[in-house]
């Protein structure tokens, strides 16, 4: 039995929009640029990776949550640099007028789109904000800006958090949530697009604890990504090269993955500084200090390391990591399966009783409703058992259960691994016990 990786993006699009994953947005008026819906697989994986995030970083005793609103007041992102420095040079094919990213194109070669030659403008800044207008009057002093990170709602909160919550440094904030940002060449799918989800936690640390506390956030969010499922021989460390550090931070490393288009930033850990607490200090005239009880009073803007990672990007990895293809190339046994931790996967167990005869299905009736109290589960009566097979394993349902007319002699059914396809005999009434025990959730 061979097993084949995902070598091309294209067979995972379709698998996600065939199979309810992830469709394009507004598809009927052909698209909008970077733009993508989460369908009803897509949405469980969704939620069950936020929930995995949600539980590593906030199931302890120094980092709690919040949910802060995606508009702010617009000098929140004057202070954090994103008003003068948020931006990517840019050039435009005086040709074709198509827009490129001046790091991304050879200025001396003809125009990637319309192959005209030496026809590029002037580099020149763009910002990647989303500018929208608050309230009914249009003036500049009704701009907003979409966020485009979420950090920012947590740098804003950290008083109100600190005393709210009585935390004492160290301890951290977490927050998920969505980010715009108008990508000029969004693309690869959801890997880079101008609407997307992230989920990130700032830690405040002490002066001069950064270098630990990276280090302790670094194992943290590396093993995350192992426990999702994703292969650790697909990850690497990327640190950032002093000269290519982002304005707010002394020190930065990524998690990449390898992607069938190559390796890519999946996760960022920063260490930040005290440049946004600070900033914030002077543009608001509020005080930003914390009162360290522990060392004798003393007052200071704490330091920082946070933890960024995209949702969208790493359901990504998750989808390329897991979609293989057993027996490649023989008609017969040629199969596609997402190998999905039961954790990730969207569905957990399938019910599908043989035929649709009455007899078979109120007993796989009465099962699904025992099933559903605990996971989420499918029922599924629609075409042969092989195609259904195909179909759950196409979408990475870890278990499916059978019901046939042996079932109602021997009150028993037979329940198929999704990996090694192998079939077991199950007692029904050891059935939830059964599935308690392999899922392990
Ligand atoms: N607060 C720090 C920050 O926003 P970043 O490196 O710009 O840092 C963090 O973004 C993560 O957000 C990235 O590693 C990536 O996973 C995700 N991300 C950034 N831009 C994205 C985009 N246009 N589409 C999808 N995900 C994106």
């Amino acid at each position: 039995m061979g097993l084949a990786d995902l070598t091309s993006m294209n067979d995972l699009v379709s698998l996600c929009k065939q199979r309810g994953f992830i469709f394009q947005s507004s598809e009927i008026y052909g698209g909008f640029g970077g733009c993508w819906d989460f369908g009803p697989l897509g949405v469980e994986l969704k939620l069950n990776v936020k929930n995995s995030w949600w539980k590593a970083m906030t199931f302890r005793e120094d980092v709690v949550g919040v949910d802060a609103s995606i508009l702010m007041h617009p000098t929140v992102w004057k202070a954090s640099g994103h008003v003068d420095g948020f931006s990517d040079p840019l050039v435009d094919c005086k040709s074709c007028k198509e827009r490129f990213r001046t790091d991304q194109i050879n200025l001396s070669a003809p125009c990637p789109k319309c192959g005209a030659k030496g026809q590029f403008t002037e580099s020149r800044d763009f910002n990647l904000m989303f500018k929208t207008q608050v309230g009914p009057v249009e003036n500049t002093a009704s701009i907003a800006y979409l966020r485009p990170e979420t950090a920012q709602g947590i740098f804003v909160n950290f008083l109100n958090v600190q005393s709210s919550m009585r935390k004492k440094l160290p301890f951290g904030i977490a927050q998920i949530g969505k980010a715009f940002r108008n990508e000029i060449t969004p693309g690869n799918f959801i890997f880079r697009t101008r609407e997307f989800e992230q989920m990130e936690m700032q830690y405040f640390i002490k002066p001069g604890e950064q270098k630990e506390a990276m280090e302790m956030w670094k194992t943290a969010r590396w093993n995350w990504h192992l426990e999702n499922g994703l292969r650790g021989e697909k990850l690497r460390w990327a640190p950032h090269p002093p000269d290519k550090l982002a304005h707010y931070a002394d020190a930065a490393v990524d998690i990449e993955y390898e992607f069938p288009i190559g390796w890519g930033e999946m996760e960022g850990i920063h260490s930040r500084t005290d440049f946004d607490l600070k900033a914030h200090q002077q543009f608001s005239g509020k005080n930003q200090q914390y009162v360290d009880q522990v060392d004798g009073n003393k007052k200071y803007i704490p330091y920082v390391i946070e933890t960024s990672v995209g949702c969208d990007r790493h359901i990504l990895a998750l989808l390329c990591d897991a979609y293989r293809v057993e027996n490649a190339g023989n008609p017969e046994t040629e199969r596609t399966v997402l190998m999905l931790r039961p954790s990730i996967a969207p569905i957990k167990v399938a019910m599908m009783p043989l035929m649709k005869k009455a007899e078979l299905e109120d007993v796989a009736q009465k099962l699904f409703q025992d099933i559903q109290k605990k996971y989420r589960a499918e029922y599924d009566t629609a075409g042969s058992i092989g195609k259904r097979y195909r179909r759950q394993d196409e979408i990475g349902t870890p278990y499916c259960v059978t019901v046939d007319y042996d079932s109602l002699k021997d009150q028993a059914v037979t329940v198929r691994d999704r990996d090694s396809m192998t079939q077991e005999r199950v007692g029904m009434d050891k059935l939830v016990q059964y599935l308690q025990d392999h899922l392990k959730l």
